[in-house]
């Protein structure tokens, strides 16, 4: 049903909202103020959507997209919009979910925004058809592939990559089937990770070994891993340097897919947030430690306990830790949480959990007498139903710190301190 609506606010998914009686609209890429024209229909979930066919009256704050692609790739959903009201609303975003839990830190830190241009790691999805691959990203909300050759997010080293890619995987990918290829690049070291069918049965033969080898001496590739499902650990079919990377004082061997902070900045900029509010000394626990992008500056003050349920990021920590003061244990602390008494004996915690929060964890955490809980953040819902239970449990809300190393879309990262009131 095509209608004229009135944009009110933006969404928390960076959607024109319109308020309707039959509920909220969601328009993709109109702003608050707007008059659109728009079709509406029920999307996913019955949630009323409204695709944008004109905009009637544009707000001030419209700007023409700087990305080529920015129409047709669900990669980024807020290039049309001033940089003055794209900063405000990330910064609103994390405010109104505080807000919703009755929650007011004492501080709000310095908010830092990221350039763009500086994404080390995405996952474009690969079609191969006429012995042609195309290498794009999914449109927003569908299984349109759009096929890319620039991304302003991106490190242009990462689209250089994909650019040698589009030939190279042709003789390993399946035809007609998508694949999903994932690259990283960690201080100038690049691997690849192929999620989907290869070779003529779906699974790598001499010909695919072949063409990997091909790919990876040619562009330079450090490690080509393969699985066929997303809930398979990928295995690693050609190593030609183990990828490395150095958190404070460690040096870690990263197992394929091992997780990053998007940009390398952006880990500088988190590292220094949490480590301003850490004791000079003392003993630490890294709850979802990854492969230790916290331990490794935690080290440098004391003593630390990494825990995450990833074997191969624990046994990649417990394996670069030398001499140092280091216990990295592989834990599902969702079902098995750190226990109170745990808890109580450290001098501070850091947890930075996945986007699904850390809601079991932190019910333990609010009844410990831990002078001082870190969180660090991707999901200010999540975040805000966790910083309540420990407000709840008698801990103090210090301090927030908002740092977008998401740039151009609705993500946003958070680190806040919470001490043990007295
Ligand atoms: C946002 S990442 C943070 C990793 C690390 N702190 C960093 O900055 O590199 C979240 C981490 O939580 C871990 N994780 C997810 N679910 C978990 C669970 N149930 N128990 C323990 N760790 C989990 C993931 O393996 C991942 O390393």
């Amino acid at each position: 049903m095509a209608a004229d609506l009135l944009i009110h606010e933006l969404g928390a998914s960076g959607d024109g909202v319109h308020k309707s009686d039959s509920g909220p609209v969601y328009v993709e890429r109109a702003l608050p103020g707007e008059s659109v024209q728009a079709n509406i229909h029920n999307g996913a979930g019955g949630v009323l959507r409204g695709d944008l066919t004109r905009v009637i009256t544009a707000s001030p704050q419209r700007i023409t997209a700087p990305c080529p692609n920015y129409d047709a790739c669900g990669g980024c959903s807020l290039q049309h919009v001033s940089d003055n009201f794209y900063r405000n609303w990330k910064v609103d975003v994390v405010r109104s979910a505080l807000d919703k839990k009755g929650l007011k830190p004492d501080v709000w830190r310095e908010p830092v925004f990221l350039p763009a241009g500086t994404r080390r790691r995405a996952t474009f999805v690969a079609v191969k058809k006429n012995n042609a691959v195309m290498l794009g990203y999914f449109r927003r909300r569908t299984h349109h592939i759009t096929d890319i050759a620039t991304c302003l997010v991106l490190d242009p080293a990462l689209m250089k990559l994909r650019e040698g890619l589009v030939t190279l995987l042709a003789p390993i990918l399946q035809g007609g089937k998508t694949a999903d290829i994932f690259i990283q690049s960690v201080d100038g070291q690049c691997e690849v990770v192929i999620t989907g069918p290869v070779g003529k049965k779906g699974t790598p033969d001499l010909p695919v070994f072949e063409a990997i080898a091909q790919l990876a001496h040619t562009l330079k590739i450090s490690r080509v891993s393969w699985r066929a499902r997303e809930r398979d650990t990928p295995e690693v079919m050609l190593e030609l340097n183990p990828l490395r990377a150095t958190f404070g004082k460690l040096d870690v061997a990263l197992p394929p897919l091992a997780f990053l902070q998007p940009t390398k900045l952006g880990e500088a900029v988190l590292v220094g947030a949490v480590m301003e509010l850490l004791p000079n000394s003392g003993t630490f626990a890294d709850l979802f430690s990854g492969c230790g992008t916290f331990s490794g500056a935690m080290l440098e003050r004391g003593r630390v306990d990494a825990f995450d349920n990833i074997e191969p990021a624990i046994r990649a920590l417990d394996k670069a830790k030398g001499a140092q003061p280091l216990k990295a244990t592989q834990r599902d602390l969702f079902r098995n949480p750190l226990q109170t008494d745990e808890a109580n004996t450290y001098d501070a915690i850091v947890f930075d959990p996945p986007r699904a929060g850390a809601h079991e964890q932190v019910k333990a955490l609010a009844a410990s007498k831990t002078p001082l809980i870190v969180g660090v953040s991707c999901n200010p819902a999540t975040f805000a139903r966790d910083a309540r239970i420990l407000v709840d449990g008698g801990y103090k809300f210090e301090s927030i710190k908002v740092v977008d190393q998401f740039t151009w879309s609705h993500h946003i990262e958070l680190i806040a301190a919470f001490t043990k009131r007295s």
